[in-house]
């Protein structure tokens, strides 16, 4: 029941031109603060429309716009012939207040580069020099190139491909991609190929087709942590097979397999992500095996391939695989440029069913646009061309850069990486990996510390130190401030 008529002057409405809103938003947002407040209340009349729009100087439709979109925000009631009310609904007028969160349970929270990214927020000090993020030299970024792909694509390809497409990529770059993996000795063609926004979402695709809670993944140690957090999120169970110097040991592969029976091993056999390891060919022919014997299915991640510094790229280890257990995933982030977010999955029968329906579920397709221009991109003579100059500027910084340890950091048993843009420095077993981080950070310089690298988060310390994105002078002067910093912990 109206309690009485309030006229808008006693409301103290007041239109700001300089107000971004539109003005009837301006009316309904004040009258809520009102109602809020408590000067306006349930079954309270409002002033009527003619009169409010005299006061406030607008026309009259913005106070019926305004009345409206009270009423649709459930604040007031209009009664034809008699006016517009305050609603009468409970809990009107008291503020939003946060008193329920959603049981997001511990997989949501468990954040496997959480505490490091803080870390390094922290310490990131003006001057201080960066060897722990891992990222490609944008010198080496072949924009241009990509200005003309682009271009090409947006004028010559017919309308229809920028359509909604299938799932699994441009039929076009699935070929490419295909060729370059019947190249190293798979059986590929272009319906194998998936092609995904990133290796990041080819590893959740996977993860989500294959595991679930408590599910047991074998994977070599240290290995590539983005990765390891998809499966962390899944709620897996870890078992770290031993590497050395060659990468991934077969033979302490088949112990895991024999005493554990994981349902996934993942490797990274080229550019070892952190190590640089390259993973010799009959080791990966052994693995093959061993996963056929004892029923694993094998991720493999040839993320760098395309910068392998000594020798080409040795095949994957799906060329050995026989029975479709061998799931291929690649980024072009390090060969070619991270703002692509192109990868790819490589695999067979119903798994790449299964793997094809989760893309279509997760966002229906990777961007044509970006797909068309890269298939240009890598049809044209810029690509090799782009290789070519990568990895000499990459081979140039790696030299440098061990050089630079062997020369400041005596000490360390440094294996220069064959592949990729991170060195693996293990730390005497004394020196905790948090003290060196410390260390380096008070020094001026950023170092990635090595326990996300570790499935289980544990292992020896060690630190990743990345050298891809500077010039060898910064390297050498981040390097040289590494040694200071940890030869002070070594005294
Ligand atoms: C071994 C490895 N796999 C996957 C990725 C992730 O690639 P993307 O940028 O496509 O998500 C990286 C990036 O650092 C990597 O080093």
């Amino acid at each position: 029941m109206a309690t009485g008529s309030i006229r808008s002057n006693a409301l103290g409405l007041v239109l700001e031109p300089s107000d971004p809103r539109p003005l009837y938003v301006q009316i309904a947002d004040q009258l809520v603060e009102t109602i809020e407040e408590g000067r306006l209340k349930p079954g309270d009349r409002l002033p009527a429309m003619r009169e409010l729009a005299r006061d406030l100087d607008c026309a009259l439709v913005t106070v019926s716009q305004a009345y409206e979109l009270l009423t649709a925000r459930g604040r007031a009631t209009s009664r034809v012939g008699k006016g517009t009310f305050i609603s009468e609904t409970r809990d009107r007028g008291e503020p939003f207040a946060r008193r329920w969160e959603p049981d997001l349970g511990r997989l949501a929270r468990a954040e496997r580069m959480e505490g490091v990214m803080e870390q390094l927020t922290r310490a990131t000090a003006p001057g201080a020099i960066n060897l722990a993020n891992g990222h490609p030299a944008p010198e080496t970024f072949p924009l241009q190139d990509f200005a003309r792909a682009f271009h090409r694509t947006l004028v010559e390809d017919p309308p229809e491909l920028m359509q909604y497409r299938g799932a699994s990529g441009d039929p076009d770059l699935c070929e490419t991609l295909s060729g370059l993996l019947r190249g190293r000795g798979c059986q590929a063609t272009a319906a194998d190929i998936i092609v995904c926004s990133g290796a990041q979402q080819a590893a959740d695709l996977v993860a989500t087709v294959l595991l679930d809670v408590r599910n047991v993944v074998a994977s070599e140690s240290p290995t590539y942590s983005g990765t390891l957090g998809v499966f962390d999120a899944r709620g897996v169970t870890y078992v770290e097979v031993e590497s050395d110097g060659d990468g991934i040991r077969p033979d302490d592969a088949e112990r895991v397999f024999a005493e554990y029976r994981p349902r996934l091993l993942y490797v990274n056999p080229i550019a070892q992500n952190p190590t640089g390891a390259v993973l010799p060919q009959r080791r990966a022919k052994q693995l093959v095996a061993l996963a056929r014997r004892y029923d694993v299915v094998i991720l493999e991640d040839q993320t760098g391939w395309q910068l392998t510094y000594d020798a080409a790229a040795r095949p994957p280890l799906a060329a050995f695989d026989t029975d479709g257990r061998v799931i291929v995933m690649e980024s072009l982030s390090k060969s070619i440029f991270p703002a692509l977010r192109i990868g790819y999955l490589y695999c067979k029968g119903a798994l790449a069913d299964a793997l094809e329906l989760a893309k279509a579920r997760t966002d229906v397709f990777t961007s044509t646009l970006t797909q068309r221009a890269l298939w240009r991109f890598m049809n044209g003579p810029g690509y090799a061309r782009h290789l070519r100059s990568a990895r000499a500027l990459y081979i140039e910084r790696r030299n440098a850069f061990v050089e630079a340890l062997a020369r400041h950091v005596p000490w360390a048993d440094v294996r220069p990486p064959a592949a990729g843009l991170n060195v693996w420095l293990p730390l005497p077993p004394r020196i905790s990996t948090q003290a060196a981080f410390d260390a380096c950070a008070r020094q001026g310089v950023l170092v990635m510390p090595s326990e996300p690298f570790y499935p289980t988060r544990q292992g020896p310390p060690a630190l990743r130190l990345s050298f891809g994105h500077l010039t060898p002078e910064a390297a050498a002067a981040g390097v040289e401030r590494v040694g200071t910093a940890l030869s002070k912990l070594i005294e």
